[in-house]
């Protein structure tokens, strides 16, 4: 079924705003998606009629509350295949579930393929999001490991001719579309790899679970982790999926209330994943939007939402190439690339060019996108990124295009 945006944003009431007397064009959705009307309602909802504490309440408030939370679990388990929902944790973002896997791992792991020590190695990648660098790096410090990764190639892609996986790699953790330059990333091979070498694989999914159908078992990978906030719901939850069997292995993360069995001054004894990795009053209300979320994508069909974006990102393509001195960083071909665009304007800083086209209402992220590596590769300071997602229209790429020629007059 062919997606038409202009439906969809009927959905989403912040479109009824103008930035700067101009129509909203947001093309900033790889930074923070906007909401529907259905989740909004969702959340308020909930707090509204069912506001109570999950998991230790026996009163009707909680009962309801514990069956929405545990609901949304299992929309999110369907949503991605998942084997069942105790392979759902969630978490505050992706940050959070890529740092829970990273603490698992430690010289004393009773587990073999947490155990890291000096010898072995992680690989990752020169795309990855600074939160698939950064705990790995910490890791990599507190245990003696090395931390490996692919380069990129002049086009965008990991360069993969250097074969970095081997009998000392422990770990892979590879973003599956790039947050900046929207390379998709043969992941699945890359989980073949790893597993063929005893090596986990864990695939940061903060952009590709919101935009296109995927499903753990085609992935192949161990980990999954990925953010409400991306996929039309709100801030503050986030996801971490792994093989129950992995989970279960693992080490709890934080220690508090509702991870226990039984508590003594003189030890504790943890609570089976999920539950074990989830310390505390969790976000309620945000994992309830995100079953909301989850209902909305699915009813719109993430196969339409993946189609409508690539028709999107061949008409920005296409459209930008006629801009003079606008470069697009990344792959042109549309089967190695998702809708996430990075360009530069030549001779002109990316944080003018967002002055400017923040001027005319339209709404895009420029900056390091938190991937400084990939601008340090590509010998730029920053980028314009360009984000779309399913409620966005040629009319708003137009207004992109109409911005830089404004951009090129005030600066050029
Ligand atoms: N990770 C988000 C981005 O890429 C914030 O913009």
């Amino acid at each position: 079924m062919t997606l038409d945006p202009v439906a969809v944003r009927a959905d989403f009431p912040i479109f009824e705003r103008e930035i700067n007397d101009h129509p909203l064009v947001y093309l900033d959705s790889g930074n923070t998606s906007q909401k529907p009307r259905q989740v909004i309602d969702a959340i308020s909802r909930h707090y509204r009629w069912h506001n109570g504490n999950v998991a230790r309440s026996v009163h009707t408030l909680g009962t309801e509350a514990t069956l929405a939370y545990e609901g949304a679990r299992a929309k999110v388990a369907a949503f991605i295949g998942a084997a069942s929902e105790t392979e759902i944790v969630f978490t505050k973002n992706s940050t959070e579930a890529i740092n829970l896997v990273a603490h698992a791992f430690s010289g004393r792991a009773k587990d073999e393929r947490f155990r890291l020590g000096p010898g072995d190695e992680i690989v990752i990648s020169e795309m990855e999001h600074h939160s698939n660098i950064v705990p790995w790096q910490l890791l990599c410090e507190r245990t003696g490991a090395t931390l490996r990764w692919f380069g990129l190639t002049d086009d965008g892609r990991l360069d993969l001719a250097d074969d970095l996986i081997n009998e000392r790699t422990k770990l892979v953790s590879i973003v599956h579309y790039s947050n900046i330059i929207g390379t998709i990333n043969p992941v699945a091979e890359l989980a073949a790899k790893a597993h063929a070498v005893g090596a986990l694989m864990l695939v940061d999914g903060s952009q590709s679970v919101p935009h296109s159908p995927v499903d753990v078992a085609a992935l192949g990978a161990d980990f999954l982790a990925f953010t409400s906030h991306k996929m039309c719901g709100p801030t503050g939850a986030g996801v971490l999926w792994g093989r129950y069997e992995l989970l279960d292995a693992m080490p709890p993360f934080l220690g508090g209330g509702s991870m226990i069995e039984t508590v003594t001054l003189a030890g504790s004894t943890y609570m089976a994943p999920p539950a074990r990795f989830e310390a505390g009053t969790p976000p309620i209300a945000e994992v309830v939007g995100l079953g909301a979320a989850v209902d909305y994508l699915s009813g719109i069909g993430m196969a339409a939402i993946a189609e409508h974006e690539r028709a999107i990102t061949r008409y920005a393509l296409d459209a930008l190439a006629t801009v003079p001195d606008v470069r697009v960083i990344g792959p042109s071909d549309l089967t190695e690339r998702a809708a996430t665009i990075s360009l530069v304007v030549e001779g002109i800083h990316p944080h003018d060019v967002g002055q400017i086209l923040d001027a005319e209402g339209v709404e895009v992220r420029v900056g390091h996108h938190c991937a400084r590596p990939v601008c340090v590769r590509y010998g730029v300071p920053a980028t314009t990124r360009v984000s779309p997602y399913l409620y966005t229209t040629t009319g708003d790429i137009d207004a992109l295009v109409r911005g830089l020629y404004t951009v090129r007059k005030v600066f050029g």
